[in-house]
């Protein structure tokens, strides 16, 4: 698929099929992630690629938690989750985030994450990313330390219909301007 053709068919997938998605295929789904781009280059992640039926249901419960759980009813229907795990700054690392006194990890994540879903799109498969989710009980079911965070959560699946839904998305005139803020 051509790029631009990516960027424009992912979307955030909420109804899958029972399609399962081949090993090789989540294998290049997190090789996609690991390409991506990070502070002093630490890329300080840890990708756990839940394809087991059973724990599937286990983390679609954790993505289930409290009052906001509705959000994320259709998570059971995944046939795969990729959880994000930071891993923990080496020395060099937390000295150059006391350098630079600023946190560059959040952004690290997030751009795997983007080029995760990416790759997926490339192959065919919907996705979704979940900010949502009772991390403790994630922690829990996949033997993370305690001291670690899952910053991400990505469901995967083969979408149950070709009929992507319209991209909201704010005015492009309102979000850019050139050489200097407001200015077109
Ligand atoms: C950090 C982050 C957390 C998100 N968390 C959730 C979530 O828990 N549940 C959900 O259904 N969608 C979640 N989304 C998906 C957004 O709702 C979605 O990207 C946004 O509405 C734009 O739609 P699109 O992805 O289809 O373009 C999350 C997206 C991001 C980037």
């Amino acid at each position: 698929m051509e790029f631009s053709e990516v960027l424009e068919k992912r979307y955030s997938c909420r109804a899958f099929s029972d399609k399962p998605i081949a090993r090789e295929d989540l294998v290049s789904v997190m090789k996609a992630g690991t390409l991506a781009p990070s502070a002093c280059n630490t890329q300080p992640w840890h990708f756990i690629c839940v394809d087991d039926e059973e724990k599937i249901a286990r983390i679609a419960k954790c993505t289930q938690k409290g009052g906001l759980g509705f959000i994320n009813r259709f998570t059971p229907q995944a046939k795969a989750f990729i959880v994000i795990v930071k891993e923990k700054p080496s020395f060099s690392e937390k000295v150059a985030k006391v350098m630079s006194s600023r946190d560059y990890s959040p952004y690290d994540i997030g751009l795997a994450g983007a080029n995760m879903v990416l790759k997926a799109t490339d192959l065919g498969i919907g996705s979704c990313i979940l900010g949502w989710y009772d991390e403790d009980k994630v922690k829990e079911e996949l033997n993370i330390e305690k001291s670690k965070s899952v910053d991400l959560i990505i469901a995967l699946g083969y979408p149950e219909s070709l009929d992507a839904p319209t991209r909201k998305r704010k005015d492009f005139d309102t979000v850019h301007s050139f050489n200097s803020y407001g200015e077109k």
